[in-house]
């Protein structure tokens, strides 16, 4: 079959790689893709968010199956352009994904359906916003309501931080129509881990837990960023806490989804604190994460095309998902100044010298003549496979110790919590 994939980034990698394996797959395309997916597939020079010209090409190409990564093609309304016209594609439809697109709504279904999550107020305007903060008090969350590429989520450790985020994100609009709510949020304290689940709208079939590394600097510290490493299985989640957040999260939302009209089908990614009074959701996504994607995909056993039809045939239930022993790493490298400003054009040496079982998943990288250049904040994910986390952090490690570019920037510290348990 020929697959379309939507999107650029480690993910995308991740997804073209697993798709490559399987023995169903004859051709991938990709729009836009980058330098990494070019040697797996067609990459088309067509933005993920340019919802008409996919859908020219896919008229053009006629592909069996579509596959969106990121959130703002599914937002914007991609898959059920794609449904329209009958062409079959893996995502969420828009009403499902404003799970996403919405932090408001998110809160919204989380109360009505009673799912665990932070204690949170609405607010259209910023003087009231400030005056419940000054109210309430600190620490608290603001966030901006709409999507803002991973930016629009500021944890106040005191007041003063809280006010000047509602006015960064509601005055100075940084996060434009984004910012015309906020939501403040109750502080959690506790250990994130992410837990994915596939659904068909009626199966909710959970994949192995994964943890992601926000912060850009080793121990947690510096601001937050798209993910600078990830890991699963994270062992935070043991099989009790596993059964506990699909029987009181993943299933309730899935079923209050499809109350609201709002059938979901596909990848739904619950970002959870694992606190004192047990999980609680911190944001929802409508696809897999990035860079827990990458892990993941080298872990699942079964071939991901036949995962997909039988969500998008509704019988989830006929198939087991099988995953591989041991444990997977993925160590991202950025560009030095991420997730602030940042030089491009760098050339990465070393990513033909890599160890067995060790996979570089390429998030912003291009071509320049026939060398690979770094393109982006976040430039390769090393991802690594292994009997054991231990191990599978030393060989990403080995991997990441071959790979060179001007400014390259990584955290030394992708998997310590796991360690610690
Ligand atoms: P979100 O995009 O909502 O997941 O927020 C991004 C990050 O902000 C999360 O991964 C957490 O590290 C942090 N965060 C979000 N909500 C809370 C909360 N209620 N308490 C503590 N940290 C939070
Ligand atoms: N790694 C977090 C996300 O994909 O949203």
């Amino acid at each position: 079959m020929k697959v379309l994939i939507v999107g650029g980034g480690g993910r995308e990698h991740a997804l073209a790689w697993k798709l490559s394996r399987s023995p169903r797959v004859k051709k991938i395309f990709c729009a836009p893709g980058n330098a990494g997916i070019a040697e797996l597939a067609e990459c088309v020079n067509i933005n993920a968010e340019n919802v008409p010209a996919i859908l020219d090409l896919a008229r053009q190409h006629k592909f069996d199956l579509t596959v969106v990564g990121p959130e703002a093609p599914l937002v914007a309304g991609l898959v059920d352009a794609m449904e329209k016209e009958g062409f079959p594609v893996f995502g969420p439809r828009q009403r499902a994904a404003e799970i996403e697109g919405s932090k408001v709504l998110a809160k919204e279904i989380m109360q009505k359906y009673s799912i665990p999550t932070a204690r949170h107020a609405v607010f259209e305007d910023a003087e009231a916003a400030q005056e419940y903060i000054k109210k309430t008090g600190a620490p608290c969350v603001i966030k901006a309501d709409g999507l803002a590429a991973g930016k629009g989520v500021i944890v106040a450790e005191d007041e003063q931080t809280a006010l000047s985020a509602v006015h960064y994100i509601m005055k100075q609009r940084a996060f434009g129509a984004a910012g015309n709510r906020v939501v403040v949020e109750e502080c959690l304290r506790g250990e994130e881990a992410s837990m994915l689940a596939f659904t068909d709208g009626e199966n909710v079939v959970p994949m192995i837990p994964a943890q992601d590394h926000k912060q850009v600097y080793d121990n947690d510290c510096g601001p937050n960023t798209g993910g600078m490493g990830a890991y699963a299985p994270a062992p935070v989640i043991t099989p009790e806490l596993r059964q506990e957040v699909v029987d009181k999260i993943l299933i309730p939302t899935v079923r209050g989804l499809a109350a609201e009209d709002r059938p979901y089908r596909g990848v739904l990614y619950a970002g959870l604190m694992i606190t004192d009074r047990g999980p609680q959701v911190l944001e929802f996504n409508a696809r897999f994460g990035d860079p827990e994607a990458q892990p993941i995909m080298m872990m699942l056993q079964s071939d991901l095309v036949d995962v997909i039809e039988a969500l998008l045939a509704g019988e989830l239930n006929k198939i087991n998902i099988g995953w591989n022993d041991g444990a997977s790493v993925c160590v991202v490298l950025t560009s030095q100044g991420y997730p602030g400003e940042y030089r491009k054009g760098e050339i990465i040496s070393g990513l033909d010298n890599l160890p067995e079982n060790v996979v570089a998943f390429h998030s912003g990288t291009a071509l320049k003549g026939n060398r690979v250049v770094t393109a982006g904040g976040r430039v390769i994910g090393i991802t690594a496979r292994a009997a054991s986390i231990p191990e599978a952090i030393e060989l990403a490690y080995q991997g990441v110790s071959k790979v060179h570019f001007n400014d390259m920037h990584y955290r030394k510290d992708i998997g310590k919590k796991a360690l610690a348990r």
